[in-house]
């Protein structure tokens, strides 16, 4: 493998174990927050559980860049609330785990199954397994959630927020026109995805389950899909 090939890819698991440490802190602040209104939620379990799975996804991905040469850190980044301010705690919280889990976890479980399918090597086949299956259960705890809150306050206000909910989810360079990437097979090969096959991922998993899930529980998914609209075309 030549030098950027490599250099390229630890960077890319390197950006991966900061954002598996950082789902590591939000879930870890979101378990107590939700039972500090909704003790019996089965979700405050699932949150901790989350959490731990995260801290071991991250230990792996740590590892991972190390072997492509990517030394990262120790430092942890904070999970600050992600939610726009005005809204009240509860609904910031929903804003969060709608994000999140339903949002982010749902496409991640898209990807990772892409990669998985794509025969990568066996150390990375390895990791991205072990992330895959947890994975699942993270995108359903938020929909979990989502059902829970939907009988106990007005989820209503959640619909206009998707477009932002979409664009902290993906980078600015998924929807940019490509440019020319060094071999695709052979970043498949790594656990990477090439940024048009990322694209293309995104936007079916979002058309076909993230949205569809949403409408399901009466949210107005108009203005997220003319968020799509106007990138995608
Ligand atoms: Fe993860
Ligand atoms: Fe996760």
């Amino acid at each position: 493998m030549n030098e950027p090939l490599r250099r390229t890819i630890g960077t890319a698991w390197a950006f991966r174990t900061r954002v598996e440490r950082e789902a590591a802190e939000r879930f870890a602040r979101l378990g107590p927050a939700i039972a500090s209104w909704d003790a019996a939620s089965p979700v405050v379990a699932l949150m901790e559980r989350a959490a731990g799975d995260e801290r071991r996804h991250a230990a792996f991905c740590a590892e991972l860049a190390g072997r492509y040469g990517d030394a990262v850190g120790s430092e942890w980044p904070a999970a600050a609330s992600i939610a726009p301010a005005g809204l009240a705690p509860r609904e910031a919280l929903l804003y969060e785990v709608v994000a999140c889990c339903c949002i982010t976890e749902t496409e991640s479980v898209a990807t990772v199954a892409t990669l998985l399918a794509d025969e990568p090597e066996p150390t990375v086949r390895e990791v991205l397994h072990q992330i895959a299956k947890d994975e699942v259960v993270h995108g359903r705890m938020g929909w979990a959630h989502l059902a829970r809150e939907t009988r106990a306050i007005d989820i209503s206000f959640v619909s206009r927020f998707v477009p932002a909910m979409l664009s902290g989810t993906v980078g600015d360079g998924l929807f940019a026109p490509a440019s020319a990437e060094p071999d695709e097979g052979e970043f498949a090969r790594h656990g990477i995805l090439a940024t048009a096959r990322k694209r293309e991922i995104f936007v079916r998993t979002l058309e076909e389950v993230v949205l569809p899930g949403l409408e399901q529980f009466g949210i107005d998914t108009a203005p997220a899909r003319a968020w799509l609209l106007a990138r995608n075309g």
